[in-house]
């Protein structure tokens, strides 16, 4: 008893030192005006260095106090966290709503360092955390996406209170190639949010509440909309046809009613579990004008959990190298 008491103190005392820096940080920010974060770039070499690496290249200027602070943390909120921790938290959250700004998309104007400004004055790479070309913007109850430093190439945004995303808020971003928005409330999306990106080869959109599946690029490499709300209307025709490159297709836990083909020779894994899947045509994966026909990629057809009855249609899966798994019966 006596131990499980020491170390629970011991986890409170490294709670409180955890998440003091926070609380402090912000209010030297407020003191700060945008002047204090120009830093000398070329000095610097952010590409490639990790986050302490810069707190270093920062702490050597001894204006620039604000670099000694710790990156935000990043853990879940737990469950053991006593009442009065969870009412420290939302003193915090009314006195500086960590709302993001909508004007200024992208435009990177308070430099590369830190990153565009949000709506509170912070540079995005000050409220999120910025490892070279990587942004994490995890678990800060945004609900907003914050105005995203132009050379991003992995934009992370989990465990936030997003309920759209807008057109404006990827705009121009033509170097990104990861976006990933797992487990936010989102409902809805602009149609043009993602399909103007050059690079974008990976949307992870688990999680949420979408129920249509905007237009993507055909640079797509893997697409997971697991865990949402989409349907049979809510995905384009032939929406996956063109990604010549498409090797993961996550649709689990869904409301699909037919398998959403065509689908491209380079895919590798198709995951429809939990979906509504009640038949399957011969032609859904092979070509029945042409026997010789092979799918070899397509190895991994996840098909259980759908009132499909997989024996019905043998011929069906002749080109490939492994029979969907599902109901044979
Ligand atoms: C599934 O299809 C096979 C082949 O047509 C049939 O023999 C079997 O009874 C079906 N099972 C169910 C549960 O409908």
């Amino acid at each position: 008893m006596e131990k499980l008491v020491r170390f629970l103190l011991a986890f409170l005392a490294l709670k409180a030192t955890l998440a003091s820096p926070r609380f402090s940080r912000q209010a030297e920010l407020d003191t700060y005006d945008d002047t204090n974060y120009d830093v000398d770039i070329e000095n610097l070499e952010l590409e490639n260095q990790d986050m302490y690496d810069y707190e270093e290249g920062l702490g050597e200027n001894p204006e620039m106090e604000i670099g000694t602070v710790p990156p935000p943390d990043h853990s879940y909120p737990s469950p053991g966290a006593s009442l009065e921790e969870e009412e420290e938290e939302r003193e915090y959250e009314e006195e500086m709503p960590l709302r993001a700004k909508h004007v200024q998309q992208g435009s990177g104007d308070s430099g590369v360092l830190m990153g565009p400004n949000t709506q509170k004055g912070m540079p995005t790479c000050l409220l999120c955390t910025c490892l070279g070309t990587s942004v994490y913007c995890d678990d800060l109850k945004l609900d907003s996406i914050p105005p995203i430093p132009k050379e991003t190439t992995h934009f992370y945004a989990r465990y936030n209170r997003l309920t759209k995303l807008h057109k404006s808020d990827f705009a121009f971003m033509s170097k990104l190639k990861r976006i990933d928005v797992t487990a936010n409330d989102i409902s809805s999306v602009d149609e043009g949010a993602f399909s103007t990106l050059p690079a974008l080869e990976e949307l992870v959109i688990r999680e949420n509440h979408v129920s249509q599946l905007p237009a993507l690029p055909v640079t797509m490499t893997l697409i997971d909309a697991s865990h949402n709300e989409v349907d049979t209307r809510g995905i384009h025709k032939e929406a996956f046809k063109d990604m010549a490159g498409l090797l993961y297709l996550y649709l689990t836990d869904n409301h699909l009613d037919y398998i959403p083909v065509p689908l491209p020779d380079s895919l590798r894994s198709l995951h429809l579990q939990r979906n509504n899947i009640q038949s399957m045509h011969e032609d859904t994966f092979c070509n029945l004008q042409d026997f010789n026909y092979i799918r070899n990629a397509l190895e991994d057809i996840r098909l259980d959990g759908n009132p499909v009855n997989l024996s019905r249609t043998p011929q069906a899966y002749v080109c490939l190298p492994r029979i969907p798994i599902g109901a044979l019966v």
